[in-house]
């Protein structure tokens, strides 16, 4: 993956416990890159074994991490200046979701070798979107729960979200039923 999606788990592990969590997680994944280059790729394996040592060292589920990195990644690529696309990509929660493969191609264009995931979104009756999450990459599911609840932060729109399609379970991809709106918003 690009290096992006590390320095993404660098940043938030800095949020959580400054740079010395950071070394611990780096030490835990046994992973001794001192710095990651955003548009350099690294293999996939530098990150799953970054979000394990996430796991080990905040005593959290990697499922916990990824859906907490998720949430971090939309604050996180809006501040490292790809906010524009996220302006470009729908006014309102659903359409932004409907863009989402359109939003990873334009990213294509200067990340040549993204291999992005593909969603295929359904408006359905009362507030209600089917999301089908399609990935060359197996596990991160929890990530996508958390991408969902950062996007609701953006649009200020409260999401609950129903994992309806399990990959881990042996379906061939996932699912999710996102119910939203003002009145799901937390606090
Ligand atoms: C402008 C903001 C975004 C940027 C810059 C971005 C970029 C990327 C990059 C670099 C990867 C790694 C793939 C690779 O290197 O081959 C990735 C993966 C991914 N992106 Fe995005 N992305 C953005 C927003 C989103 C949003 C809002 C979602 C919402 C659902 C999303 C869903 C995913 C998922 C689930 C993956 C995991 C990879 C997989 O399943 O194979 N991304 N994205």
């Amino acid at each position: 993956m690009y290096g992006l999606v590390n320095q993404g788990v660098h940043d938030l592990a800095v949020k959580l416990g400054g740079e010395s969590l950071w070394h611990e997680i780096k030490s835990a994944a046994g992973v001794d890159h001192e710095t990651f280059l955003g548009m350099d790729t690294y293999p996939d394996d530098v990150t799953y074994r970054l979000v394990e040592g996430a796991s080990v060292v905040l005593g959290m589920s990697t499922s916990e991490v990824l859906q907490a990195f998720g949430r971090h990644w939309t604050l996180y690529t809006a501040r490292k200046g790809y906010g524009a696309i996220f302006d470009t990509m729908g006014r309102t929660l659903p359409e932004f979701l409907a863009n989402l493969d359109a939003m990873h191609a334009r990213l294509s264009l200067s990340m040549p070798e993204l291999r992005p995931p593909s969603f295929v979104c359904e408006q359905l009756p009362g507030d209600r979107i089917r999301l089908e999450y399609w990935s060359h990459r197996p596990g991160l599911a929890p990530m996508v729960i958390g991408l969902l609840t950062g996007v609701g932060e953006l649009f200020s729109v409260g999401v609950a979200i129903t994992h309806s399609v399990c990959s881990s379970s042996g379906a061939d991809h996932d699912e999710f039923l996102i119910d939203y709106g003002p009145a799901l918003t937390d606090g």
